[in-house]
């Protein structure tokens, strides 16, 4: 029985074709791309993004913001809280800290919403209600900020230490009632100035310029 042998004529026909089929999908695929490289350039340049802070985001790119700030943040967070975090002076050191730098935005027990806490957006969470955030997370958000949410980067200006002073007291906050809070910002060693003329003193015996 002689073996059937291939056909060269069809075997022509089929891989033309299949060179066929492959060419128009990478012509679709060429189609797409331009599509959304076009689409995606005139909603830039057409300006069709609401980027007043007075208009909230639709829900998802609420939800998009949300889990890229979560996922940089935990992954980025890998300082490890000092083990004397809730020692009482770092809490009071803290308190005056926060009081001075924070409340603006974040609110404090007993303070009444600021102006420039009811126009923020995103909003400022107030955390004397808590944050669902590790410490380290917090010092780490504290440090860098948060790109344009107005959430200051403070680790410009101020050491790690006072940081964590900082953070040590966002723990305690969400127990503190108006009063206890009031006590412990002026039980604090030092006011946010006299901590910062140290830090100008401290720097300058290093040989640091700083210029004012
Ligand atoms: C000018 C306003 C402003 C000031 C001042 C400010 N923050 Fe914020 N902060 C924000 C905003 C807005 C957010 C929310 C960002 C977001 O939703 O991604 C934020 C977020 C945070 C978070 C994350 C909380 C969470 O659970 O999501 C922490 C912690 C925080 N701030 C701490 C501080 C501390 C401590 C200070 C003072 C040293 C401070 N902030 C000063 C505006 C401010």
């Amino acid at each position: 029985m002689a073996l059937q042998q291939p056909d060269p004529v069809q075997a022509m026909t089929n891989s033309s074709s299949r060179h066929g089929r492959r060419s128009l999908l990478a012509a679709w695929l060429v189609g797409v791309a331009l599509l959304l490289i076009g689409g995606g350039a005139a909603f830039v340049y057409g300006g069709f993004f609401e980027i007043g802070a007075d208009t909230p985001h639709s829900n998802t790119v609420f939800w998009l913001m949300q889990t890229v700030r979560n996922r940089s943040v935990a992954v980025h967070a890998a300082d490890q809280a000092p083990s004397d975090l809730a020692d009482p002076k770092r809490i009071a050191s803290g308190a005056a800290q926060y009081d001075e730098m924070c409340t603006t935005c974040h609110l404090a027990p007993g303070m009444k919403r600021t102006e420039i806490s009811q126009g923020l957006y995103p909003r400022a969470p107030e955390l004397r209600r808590g944050s669902r955030m590790t410490a380290a997370e917090q010092f780490w958000v504290i440090k860098h900020g948060i790109k344009m949410t107005g959430m200051p980067a403070w680790g410009v200006t101020h050491d790690d230490e006072i940081l964590w002073d900082v953070v040590a007291f966002l723990g305690k906050m969400p127990e503190l009632t108006a009063q206890q809070y009031q006590d412990l910002v002026k039980s604090a060693p030092k006011t946010h100035s006299e901590t910062m003329q140290n830090m100008d003193m401290k720097n300058m015996n290093m040989g640091g310029s700083h210029n004012h």
